[in-house]
């Protein structure tokens, strides 16, 4: 499987997933900034994998001895959307804060271990919620699945792909239906590429052929990530998510939600305070530097949207798997 991020000692070596599947490219970030930038133009993308990123950002930030304060600020600009990157960036803060009156060397060195093993949970955490998710992948039938949850996304193996493998794992003839994704095309770029090497079956429908293909009863259920999860169950993912998951319900297609419990913020009551990236006009109007609309047309372009809880089927974590009412299961999730 892919290695989408590593800590080296020259520094942070990631996929480059601008460029997929077109070329295999790795870049090194060598210091917080490069990490950073990374994060913003999406060379790294996906709310566990940019969780990972941006521990390894502060660690490299430790390492080059750059203000503490400025490194975690800089990561914490980079995307607003997946709580994952400030849980990561939380995580490092409480261990930097645990180490006073500890060497630069030392706190740097821990620092790279805490980073590390961010990492390393993240490949554990999604192999249990694939184990966790597996039985419910209806066998014989096509999982429907939007924009990338898969090894690309996270440190290793996915969330939502991570069901999915590991449902084809267990033996189930099943056959996957990518989303393209527009505008960002993770569905047909990445997930496809992903699925692929991994000789799962998989299509690719553009964003709107969901309801037609939801409708024509060859869908067993749908998988989706997650980018962050409030306190009632809204879930905040990737644009076109709650078109989808409005169309599963019309149809009586099950809509399951794959994230590790970092993805939950019961800070937020409800995904109304979910703050939603807005990207550049140019991810619409351009496809590989190549207008497909008239020049200074207006453009929006939110990244993500909020799927209401009561579309989510049930929500697949490394603990288990919570229902309605999630107010309760997702505080038991993380008791
Ligand atoms: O803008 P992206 O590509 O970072 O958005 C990614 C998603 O919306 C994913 O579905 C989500 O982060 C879950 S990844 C396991």
């Amino acid at each position: 499987m892919v290695e989408t991020i590593q800590w080296t000692d020259e520094g942070v070596v990631m996929i480059d997933q601008t460029r997929l599947p077109r070329e295999q490219v790795f870049v090194t970030c060598r210091d917080y900034k490069e990490v950073a930038e990374a994060i913003r133009s999406m060379v790294i993308r996906g709310a566990p994998a940019i969780g990972v990123a941006a521990a390894m950002g502060v660690a490299l930030g430790v390492r080059e001895g750059a203000d503490f304060e400025t490194v975690c600020q800089t990561l914490a600009q980079t995307r607003p959307t997946a709580v994952n990157l400030f849980w990561a960036i939380e995580r490092m803060r409480r261990v930097a804060a645990a180490m006073n009156g500890a060497s630069s060397g030392e706190v740097a060195a821990r620092m790279i271990e805490e980073a590390r093993g961010i990492r390393e949970d993240d490949i554990a955490i999604c192999r249990a919620i694939g184990r966790n998710g597996a039985p419910l992948v209806p066998d014989g039938k096509t999982v429907l699945t939007h924009c990338n949850a898969g090894a690309l996304a996270t440190a290793g193996y996915g969330t939502a792909l991570g069901v999915i493998r590991a449902a084809a794992e267990s033996g189930k003839q099943i056959d996957v239906f990518a989303d393209e994704t527009r505008p960002f095309l993770q569905g047909s770029r990445l997930t496809a590429w992903e699925l692929q090497q991994d000789g799962i079956a998989t299509t690719i429908i553009t964003d709107n052929m969901a309801g037609h293909f939801l409708h024509s009863g060859r869908i067993g259920c749908v998988v989706v990530g997650a980018d962050r999860i409030a306190a009632n169950g809204d879930v905040a993912n990737k644009i076109g998510t709650y078109s989808v998951a409005v169309l599963a319900k019309e149809n009586g297609v099950p809509f399951y939600v794959a994230a590790p419990v970092s993805t939950f913020d019961l800070s937020i009551p409800s995904g109304e305070a979910i703050p939603i990236e807005q990207r550049s006009a140019a991810e619409v109007t351009h496809v590989f530097g190549v207008p497909i609309a008239p020049e200074s047309i207006a453009v929006a372009n939110p990244a993500f949207d909020v799927t209401p809880a009561r579309y989510v089927t049930a929500i697949i974590c490394e603990r288990g798997v919570a229902r309605a009412p999630y107010e309760e299961s997702l505080r038991n999730m993380l008791r």
